[in-house]
């Protein structure tokens, strides 16, 4: 493991434990086989409810052997499967194999959301839910138009994270069903603190 592949699970995990408040609400709500997206050190797990009954972790980065990650996935009270691989190829799952799929703070950083979303709607069973927590475009004008100046070079030094995506409309035009988002401002910096909270369905 090179240096940068020990760093980064341990710096991502100090940065987004800084969400942990608004987890619980994103996440209490999945329920039977889930499978999150973005997986990331496992800062969801501790918030899900009794409801789900197995969890599959999908995430590029190498988190084996990390371990505070490894800790979590113990305490988890259902199996959790970690699996190294992008959610913007075709997933290893027939259509209709989960009853939710989950994201938090991760639409920003997969190069083709599009695709994505596309494969998660089809893992979804019928009536399936997407349950997500994402930063994206501000509906200020201004910060908007900063969002956009300054993407190019945010997207460069933050390892692929864009600022400036509209992720209800990406959620609708991926073919979901939104059926709560709760659209409001969080702490930090504006350029990054516009957040949207939904579940959208599979029909
Ligand atoms: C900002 S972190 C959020 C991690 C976690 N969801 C959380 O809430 O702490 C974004 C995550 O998206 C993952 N990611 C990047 N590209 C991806 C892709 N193509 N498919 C799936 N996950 C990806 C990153 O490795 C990273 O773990």
């Amino acid at each position: 493991m090179g240096v940068r592949e020990w760093i980064k699970p341990r710096a991502q995990d100090w940065a987004m434990r800084f969400m942990d408040d608004l987890r619980p609400e994103a996440v209490i709500e999945a329920s039977g086989d889930v499978l999150e997206i973005g997986f990331g050190t496992g800062l969801n797990l501790k918030h899900y409810g009794e409801n789900v009954r197995g969890l599959w972790g999908l995430d590029p980065m190498n988190t084996l052997g990390v371990p505070k990650v490894e800790r979590r996935i113990e305490r988890a009270p259902f199996p959790v499967e970690r699996m190294a691989l992008r959610a913007d190829g075709q997933l290893p799952f027939d259509a209709g194999r989960f009853d939710c799929v989950v994201t938090t703070w991760t639409l920003c950083s997969i190069p083709d959301a599009e695709a994505a979303l596309a494969e998660m709607r089809r893992v979804l069973k019928p009536g399936g839910r997407y349950l997500f927590i994402e930063h994206g475009r501000s509906r200020d004008q201004g910060t908007m138009r900063w969002q956009d100046r300054i993407n190019p070079v945010w997207r460069r030094f933050t390892d692929g994270c864009n600022i400036n995506r509209p992720v209800d409309r990406m959620v609708k035009e991926g073919g979901f069903e939104l059926t709560v988002l709760d659209e409001f401002v969080g702490k930090g910096p504006r350029l990054i603190s516009s957040l949207y909270r939904g579940i959208a369905l599979k029909n």
